[in-house]
């Protein structure tokens, strides 16, 4: 993609992400990972911008990482929560984001528990004839479009600092284990694996993997696998994401419990070296229950796991989606 022709106003699904958005944000997150690694760690790109992160829903990592990226970008920021906010006191969302519009919000960074809530808002800023960009935060099941992002470019990083792209992905088996049913995160990175070529393995009890996930691979650059069994998903593997159980989201006993799931499902150190690439490497996009999904030893081992370096990855990547959608200009 050329300089300057960044055209995606809104961020709110990967389903119709283009390979050279996809190479426009890896590309312009390495270089904002470069800014991060300066001893002045800011940059004037956003000054005068207001960007107003509103979640309606519990975050750590992501209200915080869009937070500091918005900083570092020298952009003014507002934070919402719902529970201290007039939500409480009965006014619609809608309401809400006219009211961050009024006060000269050009960005909104929105997480809600509701899948289609960020889609309405973009919508009813367009209706409006705003300039403003919604960024889709994590909505219900639908998409968490930033955390996929953060996660390939974790990935191509690791194969190539420099120069991260698409194409290092292209054949590597991921192996995608856990609560797939319940997850925004798992759905965005299927697109967004799928684009690289990778041939991506889905692992679950059938509760928690329905057929239908099949369609998600359909005319997809990487070919995607349902697996009921975790074996043939870590075989090879030289990449493993796990997910968290999402107890929150479960509607009926879908489990026996965290004892069997983490028996037949949990990822070990053990079973990586059993069965995965030796230079395997484990992705949690958390929060994470620990001993669950994730052994605890596992997840804190850097030989192993990538967890940390996916929540730094997260500045970067979210630096570079407000710039682009802010400036619309490529680095
Ligand atoms: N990964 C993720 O979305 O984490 P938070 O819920 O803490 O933002």
């Amino acid at each position: 993609m050329p300089a300057n022709s960044w055209t995606r106003h809104h961020i709110l699904s990967l389903a119709d992400f283009t390979n050279c958005e996809y190479d426009t944000v890896l590309r312009t997150a390495a270089s904002f990972q470069e800014v991060l690694s300066r001893r002045t760690k800011k940059v004037p790109t956003l000054q005068g911008q207001v960007v107003a992160n509103l979640f309606f829903e519990p975050s750590t990592r992501t209200r915080s990482s869009f937070e500091l990226a918005a900083k570092r970008l020298s952009a003014d920021t507002l934070n919402f929560t719902s529970a201290t906010s007039s939500i409480t006191k009965g006014e619609t969302i809608l309401d809400t984001a006219k009211t961050y519009l009024a006060m000269g919000t050009d960005i909104m960074v929105i997480r809600h528990r509701e899948a289609g809530v960020p889609s309405a808002i973009a919508s009813e800023m367009d209706r409006l004839g705003v300039k403003v960009s919604v960024l889709n935060a994590g909505d219900g099941q639908h998409e968490h479009p930033s955390q996929a992002l953060l996660d390939l470019f974790t990935l191509c990083t690791l194969l190539d600092p420099a120069h991260p792209r698409l194409e290092l992905l292209k054949d590597k088996k991921i192996a995608i284990v856990g609560d797939i049913l319940h997850s925004r995160v798992a759905r965005s990175n299927i697109w967004s694996l799928t684009a690289t070529g990778a041939e991506v393995h889905l692992a679950a009890p059938p509760t928690l993997l329905p057929k239908l996930f099949a369609d998600y691979g359909k005319n997809r650059p990487g070919k995607l696998f349902l697996h009921w069994q975790l074996e043939p998903a870590l075989e090879n593997a030289d990449f493993v994401m796990t997910l968290r159980l999402q107890k929150e989201r479960m509607s009926a006993n879908l489990l026996p419990s965290g004892r069997e799931y983490h028996r037949l499902f949990g990822i070990t150190r053990s079973r990586l070296q059993r069965l995965c690439k030796p230079h395997v490497k484990v992705l949690h996009p958390g929060p994470v229950n620990r001993g669950v999904e994730i052994s605890s030893d596992l997840m804190d081992d850097p030989e192993f796991s990538l967890i940390q370096t996916q929540v730094t990855s997260g500045v970067a990547v979210r630096m570079a989606l407000l710039y682009l959608i802010g400036s619309g200009k490529t680095a």
